[in-house]
């Protein structure tokens, strides 16, 4: 495997820096689909709360990067049992793991209609940049990668450590987002987790990323960071309004899509997404942040009075309001909304959210050594874990809706 004359670093603020040893990786990174994902924020719409959560997800995929290649290549219990193929290809799973992600990921998805990690998949296995790179090593490399972002690789830790419950995603998510979001809740102590990470065998020889015992305090305060990273930032409903809005305008469109092709002569990004057929990886391309935010601008000087309401409110942040989903509230909204002469179809949406702390399912736990080295699910070593994954799921439905009515320019 062919490795750079030097290593290459890049400054990050979580990591200090990125190091980058192999030619492969540097060509990924230098691939136009993976450069796109400079054009997408981390966090979608949480810039409309957080103000400097401009952070993208290019530099969360190449932080991501950063924590596999230190567990792959730190751990000993871990680095000892890998082929250098297979340290490879984790690490590529964790630098490609988003690449398929839309515009305004959330929201994006429910327009879509089929999710990012489709996208990543066909964009990693199909003809693109990415795939020529991969494939300039070894023929079965894009479908090895592949097989650890779906979580299906038959060597299951290879499989943990880019997504489980303590992996190298969340990590990095976590620590960048209160980072740039400038909320404390998220931090904890990524150093320690990685000083006291091991590979152990369970029952049936199955391989198995545990912590020792002494590193159960920072794994208690990443699952608290996690819980409150939840309800401060990810379900924000600011945010969620500013999505409800891009949800609404696709409704819109594709509404009129349906009466007037000729509506769309100059918004042909986005034609493939209000269509009935499937978007290909080269039109998945071609639509990013800076892209619907241009067609944004275009569609508020167009004809159609709704669609350039809407967009004109992602413009210049005219958001809706929110309220609690209840039969009392809705009906209220509805009146407005009738007095305003609103259509409830475009200006009424309800959502509902829901998550706990820390759901330990089959496959997904968190596994602990305790000091005589017998192993045990988490919540069997931490009572503060224990007491959480006992409470309820805390549980949010929320109505959004316009405050006033369409600005028609009439006035
Ligand atoms: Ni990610």
């Amino acid at each position: 495997m062919q490795k750079m004359n030097e290593i290459k670093v890049m400054r990050d603020p979580i990591h200090g820096y990125i190091h980058i040893e192999y030619k492969l990786i540097w060509d990924c990174i230098n691939a136009k689909e993976f450069q796109r994902l400079r054009r997408i924020h981390q966090l979608g719409a949480n810039f409309q709360v957080y103000p400097t959560a401009e952070h993208s997800r290019f530099s969360h995929s190449l932080g991501v990067y950063e924590i596999v290649r230190r567990m792959v290549n730190e751990i000993e219990s871990l680095s000892t049992i890998l082929t250098e193929y297979e340290k490879i290809t984790v690490m590529l799973a964790g630098l490609l793991h988003d690449v398929g992600h839309g515009p305004f990921s959330h929201a994006f998805e429910h327009v879509s209609e089929f999710d990012h990690e489709e996208y990543t998949a066909k964009i990693i296995l199909e003809n693109s940049e990415i795939n020529k790179v991969l494939k300039t090593v070894d023929n079965n490399l894009p479908h090895d990668v592949v097989k650890i972002i779906q979580h299906t690789h038959p060597r299951a830790i290879l499989n943990q450590i880019v997504s489980a419950q303590l992996d190298a995603d969340r990590m990095d998510y976590l620590l960048r987002d209160s980072y740039f979001t400038a909320t404390s809740y998220g931090n904890f102590d990524l150093e320690r987790i990685l000083r006291t990470l091991r590979v152990r065998k369970l029952a049936y020889d199955e391989e198995q990323l545990v912590v020792k015992y002494s590193g159960i305090h920072g794994v208690e305060d990443y699952i608290m960071a996690r819980y409150q990273m939840y309800w401060q930032v990810y379900f924000h409903p600011v945010a969620r309004s500013y999505e409800t809005i891009f949800i609404q305008l696709f409704r819109r469109l594709k509404d009129i899509y349906q009466e007037n092709k000729a509506y769309f002569h100059d918004l042909k990004i986005l034609v493939p997404f209000l269509r009935q057929s499937k978007p290909t990886i080269q039109e998945h391309y071609q639509l990013d942040e800076s892209g619907l935010l241009y067609c944004c601008a275009l569609i508020s000087e167009k004809t159609d009075n709704i669609a350039k309401d809407l967009a004109s409110r992602l413009l210049n942040r005219k958001l809706f309001q929110y309220i609690t989903n209840t039969p009392e509230n809705k009906k209220l909204i509805l009146k407005q909304l009738k007095d305003m002469n609103l259509d409830e179809k475009y200006y009424l949406r309800s959502e509902s959210v829901k998550t706990n702390a820390y759901t330990p399912y089959k496959g997904q736990k968190i596994f602990v050594e305790l000091l005589d080295g017998e192993i045990v699910e988490l919540e069997k070593a931490s009572t503060i874990v224990d007491a959480i994954t006992k409470g309820e799921v805390k549980q949010e439905g929320i109505l959004f809706y316009p405050k006033e009515g369409v600005d028609d320019g009439s006035n």
